[in-house]
């Protein structure tokens, strides 16, 4: 796996700074911010149309969105919910994190998938603001808020987070996830730079998802 050596998180942190900083939106006027760009979101998008070589072309492109006939979608999203929906199913199954998810669990074995639809949705919605600079896409939980039992009820529902016994999560568990979802990636053949600069974004979050830091 590719994101196990603390030197490479250590790297990985410096870099989503630097991206945070100095990532360099191309259209960030207020009247357009939806389309806002930034070279990751632009590299997602153009190797998501099976693009070669050097990037030329945006994320905020639209292209046809293969789950849903008739439907357009910006490459760079489609990119980003191909990674989300892979990883999905591979995180909720993994033993160490699947103590977090019962809720989910539980409709999947009942045949009822709704929730795994809203939380492809709102993880695609959180990542592609994150990578894009785009504004009002996320509009779930605050990651400290769904990252901890008792306060995880998403539209007054049951929590979704863990339970009495595993109310949050913590380093361990996070780095588990972020190396689920660079697994998830590599299976999809996505570039070992593009994983590291999503795998650095995760981790600019970890402040809020992990809670009991020992
Ligand atoms: C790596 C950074 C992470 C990001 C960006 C992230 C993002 C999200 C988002 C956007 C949601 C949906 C919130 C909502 O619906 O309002 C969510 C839910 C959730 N996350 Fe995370 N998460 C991260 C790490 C983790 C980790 C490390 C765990 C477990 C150890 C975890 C477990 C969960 C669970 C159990 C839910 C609720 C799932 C459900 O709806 O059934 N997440 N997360």
């Amino acid at each position: 796996m590719k994101f196990n050596s603390k030197a490479l998180m250590l790297a990985l942190l410096i870099a989503a700074s630097a991206m945070f900083f100095s990532s360099c939106k191309k259209s960030t006027s207020s009247a357009d911010n939806h389309l806002a760009s930034t070279p990751l979101y632009d590299t997602l998008g153009w190797f998501i149309q099976g693009g070669k070589g050097s990037v030329a072309g945006q994320g905020t492109v639209m292209v046809n969105d293969p789950d849903n006939s008739g439907q357009k979608i910006q490459a760079g999203r489609l990119a980003i919910r191909t990674v989300v929906k892979t990883a999905l199913p591979m995180i909720a199954g993994n033993a160490q994190l699947s103590v977090y998810f019962p809720t989910l669990i539980g409709e999947l074995g009942a045949n009822n998938s709704t929730g795994l639809s809203e939380l492809l949705t709102n993880f695609t919605d959180f990542v592609q603001q994150a990578v894009s600079g785009q504004t009002g896409i996320y509009s779930g939980l605050s990651m400290v808020q769904a990252h901890r039992f008792t306060t995880s009820e998403s539209m007054g529902g049951n929590p979704r987070f863990g339970d009495a016994n595993h109310l949050t999560a913590d380093s361990s568990d996070f780095n588990v996830f972020v190396g689920v979802v660079a697994q998830a990636a590599t299976k999809l053949n996505v570039p070992n730079s593009v994983i590291g600069q999503l795998g650095a974004l995760l981790f600019t979050t970890e402040g809020d998802v992990v809670q009991n830091k020992k």
